[in-house]
């Protein structure tokens, strides 16, 4: 088994999280019980996710040169992530969410993309594995999806609607129910606990025969689809202190598989225990587990599933 690396492009923000009896309604002004400053954004939360899954990884991306850009920087260079492609730009916020949570772990999040709006110029990848979200620009993803030799995968997070120009260049398309409904014009997601429905409903968003869309499904799992195949993989049940990052988690930890040679179908499970693992501790980044804990839970090791590197591409994905 060789690991080839995991490209991640996105975003790194800075995450401020405050604990809250319960949300705001509009025009409500409610006091918090608890504020933390930690490190996030879907882009920072997945290499670490894919670090500590083993993988070597790569973060493209864009920070302020102040200290929260410097700040973010230590954190992912903590994980063993490299980061020589970002960028820490003059005269611009490293990126902000601002982030609530209730006492059931229901959240609500704002984000000030500073820098992250900034990224450019970001170069294809000619193996591995390539991940990216939508919390930069389309226009900056959308060469790297184009000429990309890896294997592509993009979580459609947030549901940016210019980010349906980039699914045809996709190898694998991760989204929540909302995002789902969102990209296909839906007023709602289909419910739980259809995954026939779910399956229908998803098949809408494949371009290619060889893609395959995969619907993270919070305490229901998640499930995989493509032309005249599914898989559903139930979710370790968990009692959450919040679900902040959790899908950041399942994109990460699945990149960090497929990239060793492990199949889809053996990877899944893995990603979907790492996601329950991950809404155990607060906050995004922080709260990724490490492998030996998502293989301890399942039993056995993920190696085991792992393909020769020669039958690589085109077996992780079948
Ligand atoms: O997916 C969770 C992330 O979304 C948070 O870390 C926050 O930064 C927002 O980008």
């Amino acid at each position: 088994m060789t690991a080839l690396a995991v490209h991640i492009f996105g975003s790194i923000n800075l995450d401020i999280i405050t604990s809250l009896e319960h949300l705001p309604r509009p025009g409500e002004t409610v006091m918090a019980m608890a504020t933390a400053r930690l490190p996030g954004g879907k882009g920072a939360n997945q290499a670490v996710a894919a670090a500590r899954m083993g993988a070597e990884t790569y973060m493209v991306g864009a920070v302020g040169e102040g200290d929260s850009g410097s700040w973010m920087l230590s954190r992912l260079k903590a994980d063993g992530i490299d980061v020589g492609g970002v960028a820490m730009l003059p005269g611009v916020d490293t990126g902000t969410a601002y982030i609530a949570v209730d006492s059931v772990g229901e959240n609500q999040v704002i984000v000030v993309p500073g820098a992250n709006a900034r990224l450019r110029d970001a170069r294809p990848v000619s193996e591995g594995v390539l991940l990216a979200q939508l919390e930069v620009p389309v226009s900056a993803l959308l060469p790297v999806f184009a000429k990309s030799k890896a294997v592509r995968i993009l979580n459609g997070a947030p549901a940016v609607q210019e980010g349906r120009a980039l699914f045809e260049h996709v190898d694998i398309l991760i989204v929540n129910q909302h995002e789902m409904a969102a990209f296909l014009g839906l007023e709602s997601a289909p419910d739980n606990d259809d995954m026939a429905v779910i399956a229908e409903t998803a098949r809408g968003l494949l371009r290619r025969e060889d893609q395959t869309v995969i619907v993270t499904l919070g305490a229901a799992g998640a499930l995989a689809v493509r032309t005249g195949w599914q898989l559903h993989v139930p979710a370790l049940p968990v009692i959450p202190v919040d679900t902040i990052g959790a899908g950041d988690c399942f994109c990460g930890a699945l990149a960090a598989l497929l990239d060793e040679g492990v199949s889809l179908e053996e990877a899944l499970p893995y990603a979907t225990v790492a996601a329950a693992l991950c809404t155990l501790g607060q906050g995004a980044a922080p709260a990724m587990p490490m492998r030996e804990a998502v293989e301890d839970l399942i039993g056995r090791p993920a190696t085991e599933h792992a393909l020769p590197i020669k039958n690589r591409s085109a077996a992780s994905l079948s």
